[in-house]
């Protein structure tokens, strides 16, 4: 346990902190909904919007794999950073101790971290000039905004496509003049592919905010194909954390788990293992599509276990999909992004499943929105991953 609570009053303004931030979300909700046009066309995008490749050699010291990625991004990392100390701070007095709490214990929080995630943060913390609490801190947060459309398509020969937008920022600052996410608008220009290797040989890609060292959005050539979706859960979220900070390292961060299965499982099947078991700070739902014909599924977690394992066979369609709700249960009215990803999907037919065909319905409000960062697409028998940054503009749904 690396903090100690002088008092019950620091412990008590820090959960109060922390309810607000995560309470938000419970807000969750759009103001009209948008009448669903299905693009076309959209396949291949400006060049320009493509995202180039930083190799992770993970045969170095972790304090060494990203100094080049760090140096090469850090001023954009500070920058993004600064965004959400002031989303924070708009939280009043309360939120203080956050920051002072995370800049005062910040020489020591690598310790409570498992190898080599330490090592990492702490590398990225020296390459950067960063604090290394802030590091922390900007690796914990991707563990609860992340609002998102995963797809897993089968072609007519069962070919197997995986595509994600991920959206991220929500409430995070909404700029009235300019229609913007403040933290999404920073997070773009962080958006990388990163080609993790072994003895020179790529053992798995993935799609990162540059100084993030978990994993969102990622693929295993010729074995699975993986991404992850927020799963609004208030207590769970909020009860994981404070565990987490009071010292119960029994469970792990999400990113650190989906770190693990990308790195060392070396099948389907041990991966949805790794996915369904493993407790951890917060809920989610897991995406995983394998490398044969059927083999894909929506995991929905709680903080503990499964609740749900859900195959695409009975999803009674050549695709399964998932947003940011129980499959079992009817999406948020005001926010259902569910209906028209299924009414684009069924529009585009299983004979034009490939990039053009889902970049096209991904690229349809509201599957795009205002806090769109980027689509990814993969293809597992090729192992291609092509990531395309995502700019909605005017008029365009807010979230
Ligand atoms: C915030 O802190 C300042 C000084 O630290 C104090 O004067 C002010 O009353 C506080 N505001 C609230 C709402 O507690
Ligand atoms: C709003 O957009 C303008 C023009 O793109 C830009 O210069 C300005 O920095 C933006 N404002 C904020 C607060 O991001
Ligand atoms: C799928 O994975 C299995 C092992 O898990 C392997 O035997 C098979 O060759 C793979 N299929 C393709 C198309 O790569
Ligand atoms: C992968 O497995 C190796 C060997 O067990 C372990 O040292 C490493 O930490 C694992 N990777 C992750 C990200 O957990
Ligand atoms: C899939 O559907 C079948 C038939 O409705 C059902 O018996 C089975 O329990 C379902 N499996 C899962 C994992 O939901």
């Amino acid at each position: 346990m690396f903090i100690s609570f002088n008092d019950r009053m620091d412990f008590r303004a820090l959960s109060t902190v922390l309810v607000a931030v995560f309470g938000l979300l419970s807000c969750y909700a759009e103001a009209q909904s948008v009448v669903t046009t299905c693009q076309t066309g959209k396949y291949p995008p400006d060049p320009k919007t493509k995202v180039g490749t930083y190799v992770i050699n993970l045969d170095l010291p972790p304090e060494q794999r990203w100094t080049e990625l760090a140096k090469a991004k850090g001023p954009q990392i500070r920058y993004l950073i600064e965004g959400f100390k002031e989303f924070i701070a708009d939280f009043g007095n309360a939120s203080k101790y956050i920051i002072d709490f995370v800049d005062s214990q910040g020489a020591n929080l690598d310790k409570t971290l498992p190898y080599p995630f330490g090592g990492e943060l702490k590398g990225i913390a020296a390459a950067t000039g960063i604090n290394l609490g802030e590091v922390v801190l900007y690796n914990l947060f991707y563990e609860f905004f992340t609002v998102c459309t995963s797809i897993v398509a089968e072609d007519s020969s069962g070919k197997l496509y995986h595509a994600r937008n991920l959206d991220f920022g929500l409430f995070m600052g909404w700029d009235v003049k300019n229609r913007t996410w403040a933290i999404t608008e920073r997070l773009r220009p962080l958006i990388v592919n990163l080609d993790w290797q072994r003895g020179g040989k790529t053992v798995f890609k993935s799609v990162n905010y540059a100084g993030f060292v978990g994993i969102l959005t990622a693929i295993k050539p010729s074995l699975f194909t993986f991404s992850m979706d927020e799963r609004f859960n208030i207590d769970g979220g909020f009860i994981g954390i404070i565990k987490w900070l009071l010292g119960d390292h029994n469970q792990r961060w999400m990113g650190f788990l989906t770190r693990d299965v990308m790195e060392n499982a070396t099948s389907f099947t041990e991966a949805q293992t790794k996915l369904q078991k493993t407790t951890m700070l917060a809920p989610a739902y897991f995406i995983l599509g394998g490398n044969k014909s059927g083999e894909a599924s929506v995991i929905t977690r709680s903080r503990e276990a499964a609740l749900d394992t859900w195959p695409m066979a009975n999803a009674s369609k050549w695709y399964i999909l998932e947003t940011n709700y129980d499959h079992w249960e009817a999406p948020l009215f005001l926010d259902d992004r569910r209906t028209p990803a299924h009414k684009c999907m069924d529009k585009m037919e299983q004979k034009n499943t490939g990039f053009s065909g889902i970049f096209n319905v991904l690229s349809s409000e509201p599957m795009l929105n205002k806090l769109t960062t980027y689509t990814a697409l993969m293809q597992v028998d090729a192992g291609t991953l092509e990531t395309y940054i995502q700019d909605c503009k005017d008029p365009c749904t807010p979230w």
